[in-house]
């Protein structure tokens, strides 16, 4: 593996620095505080080609590398983590699946106008009884003549409001349990979905976050991606893009609160001196870069095998499990080091001790990454043992 970040790499990770401080930074705190959707800087972003930085350019997207979209989603969370999810989930959960699964009408329908940024993107996996257990899905789909009607309830939807295009799992054929599960791309605003109130949530507090219901609501058949019965594998393979999306929101917290540690290490005076130079303080630094360092490697690699063709679930779980953790870990130390004052929104580690935690829980929490992980190790061993 190549160590060192390409001229696309460095190109995109300036751009996105230079956005996230000019633009992001200084309305983050009143947009976590007022749960202020970032409007005008999605738009802005669309326009940068930021929705579809993978996707290929016959596609709408940018053709960049999985290593530059980590990259944009780390600088862009390193500022505005509420940012970095929504770009994720359009990039990773609604653009990567049709991409993979969908047929050439489906692509120039739905795929152009999210690859371009035209249009935004969710992911309607989770409800009220189906979380880390994905298959026990009560959302049904039943065909009648050319449409599927659906009825039930997806929650915790990212952009859930202001996204356009849902990837929608669905039970089409009960007695096959996740066999019978399918997949169906709704846009926005279809009869019979409505979306609900907005969730109040610890952190990530500016991007949209709802539950929609689906009441008798017609889809085309045209919308199924892939057969009916591969649902749970679009939506599985659309995860572990997720994930790495996640892990790298994860990785930009981290930093981010390293970044305002450092700043403060030089700014706050103890016992006649600068905390910088109390050697607990920079045990607790070092260790913060080192675990930061180590997640990104983990998170790049990822990444790297995605591109080659490969299948990357284990490597997603891995940049997952331990990005979220290293961004719990560092949030906190970055607090602890800001003592009383990190305790309060004057100084950006509390909100991003906030927006960390969401990290080890959503798109699979810290435990079910460990059982993928697990799970694709105990494969591998036997197949080498067979
Ligand atoms: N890619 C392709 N296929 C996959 C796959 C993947 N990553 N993972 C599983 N599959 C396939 C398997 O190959 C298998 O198919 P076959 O039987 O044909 O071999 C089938 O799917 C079932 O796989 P498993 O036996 O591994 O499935 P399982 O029932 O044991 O459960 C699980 C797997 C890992 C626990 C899974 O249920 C899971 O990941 N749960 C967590 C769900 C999750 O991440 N939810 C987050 C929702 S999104 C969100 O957070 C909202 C947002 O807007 C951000």
């Amino acid at each position: 593996m190549d160590f060192i970040l390409n001229e696309e790499n460095e190109m995109i990770r300036q751009t996105a620095r230079e956005f996230a401080e000019e633009k992001l930074a200084p309305g983050v705190a009143e947009r976590d505080e007022k749960m202020i959707y970032p409007g005008e800087f999605v738009r802005e972003l669309a326009e940068l080609g930021f929705f579809g930085i993978f996707m290929p350019e016959e596609y709408g997207g940018a053709e960049m590398d999985s290593i530059s979209y980590c990259i944009a989603i780390e600088e862009l969370s390193r500022v505005d983590a509420s940012v970095g999810v929504i770009i994720s989930v359009t990039n990773s959960l609604a653009a990567y699946p049709i991409y993979v699964f969908g047929n050439e009408e489906q692509k120039q329908k739905f795929l152009v106008p999210l690859a371009s940024g035209e249009k935004l993107g969710g992911f309607c996996l989770t409800e009220p009884g189906a979380g880390s257990d994905a298959g026990a899905q009560t959302t049904t789909a039943a065909l009648d003549g050319d449409h599927y009607v659906v009825n039930g309830a997806k929650h915790f939807v990212t952009s859930g409001k202001n996204g356009d295009i849902f990837i929608v799992t669905v039970v089409t054929d009960r007695s096959k349990g996740i066999k019978g599960t399918s997949c169906l791309i709704i846009e926005q605003g279809t009869p019979g979905m409505t979306v609900q109130p907005p969730e109040h949530k610890m952190g990530i507090r500016g991007s949209d976050t709802h539950a929609i219901t689906f009441e008798d609501c017609r889809v085309p058949a045209a919308n199924l991606l892939g057969k009916e019965g591969d649902g749970f594998k679009v939506a599985m393979s659309a995860l572990d893009s997720g994930r790495m999306g996640i892990a790298a929101q994860a990785v930009g917290i981290a930093q981010g609160a390293l970044d305002a540690a450092l700043k403060y290490v030089h700014e706050r005076q103890q016992f006649g001196k600068f905390l910088k130079d109390f050697q607990a303080i920079q045990f607790k630094l070092a260790d913060m870069d080192t675990r930061i360092e180590a997640s990104r490697l983990l998170l790049y690699r990822s990444a790297a095998i995605k591109d080659s063709g490969k299948r990357f679930s284990k490597e997603a779980a891995m940049a997952k499990v331990y990005c979220s953790e290293t961004a719990m870990y560092v949030t906190n130390e970055a607090v602890q080091i800001h003592g009383g004052y990190g305790y309060t929104p004057e100084y950006p580690v509390e909100r991003m001790m906030r927006d960390a935690k969401i990290t080890e829980i959503y798109e699979g929490t810290s435990e079910i990454q460990r059982i993928v992980i697990a799970a694709t190790l105990l494969k591998e061993w036997a197949q080498a043992h067979s």
